[in-house]
């Protein structure tokens, strides 16, 4: 069943963070891969956005993610594949080779399998949270912890976003570098 969570204050407003702390390192990307990607909003706001991004494969294990993440971009699905939706685990190989990768979803990731897979010297972005839920196996309780699980030979940006409604809270990490 659709989730409509994906379109949240805390998703939204952290995907936004990521963008603009993105836009500000001044990198640009020939192909860019999002494991655990959902239904592509992340790739839908990069692309609307200042980001110099010629390719964008959004990668998810769930087959109900594709279709939908393929209808919210097709805007560029349909500009020569300059988005693409797949079906995949990603503790194995992506195809092709990226030259950032972004995982925004690294709590649903049982393993460090997916961030072992990827090539040394490949920039990442990569966020994380303290917040419990059913389907969360991998949360960092801070920033630092973060940093710790996710080990980077060069960290351009690093920083926390609190999130805090009446009943309850929870903060995001995020680190940009090159692993
Ligand atoms: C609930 S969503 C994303 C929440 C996240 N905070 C975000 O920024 O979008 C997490 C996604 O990770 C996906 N996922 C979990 N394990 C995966 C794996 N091994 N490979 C690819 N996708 C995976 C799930 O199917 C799900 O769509």
């Amino acid at each position: 069943m659709f989730n409509k969570d994906a379109f949240s204050n805390g998703q939204i407003d952290s995907k936004l963070w990521l963008c603009k702390e993105l836009e500000k390192i001044g990198w640009a990307s020939k192909l860019t891969h999002i494991y655990g990607g959902w239904y592509g909003v992340l790739a839908f706001l990069l692309l609307s956005r200042d980001f110099p991004v010629e390719k964008i494969r959004s990668f998810d294990i769930d087959p109900t993610c594709e279709p939908i993440a393929d209808m919210i971009n097709n805007n560029w699905v349909i500009k020569d594949w300059q988005f693409k939706a797949v079906t995949m685990d990603c503790n194995s190989d992506t195809p092709g080779i990226p030259d950032l990768v972004i995982n925004t979803s690294s709590e649903h990731f049982g393993s460090n399998q997916w961030f072992d897979t990827i090539a040394p010297g490949t920039r990442v972005v990569l966020q994380g949270n303290n917040m419990v839920h059913d389907d969360h196996f991998g949360n960092a309780n801070s920033l630092t912890e973060f940093e710790e699980k996710y080990k980077l030979e060069e960290v351009l940006y690093k920083g926390k976003m609190d999130f805090n409604y009446p009943e309850w809270s929870f903060t995001r990490y995020m680190i940009i570098g090159i692993k």
